[in-house]
């Protein structure tokens, strides 16, 4: 039964591909999947490939993502790029909070949520990342961590922007590392953060948002994961470098 909620996938290219083998990557998902009917498809590609990639999907359906935007509108903030500079690009989608950069670059819930309400109010829409590291999940944190993360993130959105908001639902130990959540410990997890969403922004608009899961998501283990009835889609890194895997994760979604 295919979800209300319609699924989305997105690739998080990270720190991988100069503009030239992005380029090919993204004309080998737009060959195979020019066609992204029944589930959005979005590519995360480093800044320095954005207008690259931007050129090839022009007269796709499949959309443009960034993996980080400051969130002032311009200024002194060497090495940083804004909303505005995003949005000149085509750039529909933007990833926030993943965990590289809360733990590399100590991004905070408080710095998170600035940059969510900037990008709301430049028309983007944020990709939120929330999820626990493992000494945190065996000590039976996990919700507790998320739910922190969840509405630090999403303190002053507005039930009118909510709608555009996505969650992504990444379990730091499986990022990476082959080794994924099982399909009912990502659902109890997700289940939960739309609870949240429930109690911020009320059941009907909570229904309408879609929560992704992240975390060694692939061809052979995506079905079994999109078929839990709060996992909306997939924030894909290691899988959606190739176009083979990527694209075998959207057939997995478009079979649901
Ligand atoms: P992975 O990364 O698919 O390589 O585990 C996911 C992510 O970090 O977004």
């Amino acid at each position: 039964m295919k979800k209300r909620r319609g699924y989305i996938v997105a690739g998080n290219w990270k720190m991988n591909k100069t503009a030239a083998e992005a380029v090919e990557l993204a004309r080998g998902v737009v060959r195979e999947w020019g066609n992204a009917a029944g589930v959005e498809v979005v590519l995360c590609p480093p800044f320095t490939a954005l207008e690259a990639v931007a050129r090839i999907l022009k007269d796709s359906p499949v959309l443009l993502g960034a993996q980080n935007m400051h969130p002032a509108g311009s200024g002194a903030y060497t090495g940083e790029v804004s909303a505005q500079m995003l949005r000149s690009f085509q750039v529909s989608h933007v990833i926030l909070g993943h965990s590289e950069r809360r733990e590399y670059f100590a991004e905070s819930d408080a710095f998170i949520n600035e940059k969510v309400l900037t990008a709301l109010g430049n028309g983007l829409k944020p990709i939120l990342c929330v999820g626990e590291t493992l000494p945190q999940r065996d000590q039976g944190d996990t919700l507790g961590v998320v739910d922190a993360q969840v509405r630090g993130g999403l303190k002053q959105v507005t039930g009118e922007e909510a709608e555009n908001l996505v969650i992504a639902y990444e379990p730091i130990w499986a990022i990476g590392t082959g080794k994924t959540a099982t399909p009912r410990m990502a659902q109890e997890v997700h289940a939960s953060i739309r609870g949240i969403l429930v109690d911020l922004f009320g059941s009907a608009l909570a229904d309408k948002i879609r929560i992704q899961y992240g975390g060694s998501m692939k061809p052979g283990n995506a079905a079994e994961l999109l078929l839990q009835p709060d996992i909306d889609g997939g924030l894909i890194g290691g899988a959606s470098l190739e176009v083979e895997s990527f694209t075998g994760i959207i057939e997995a979604a478009k079979a649901r």
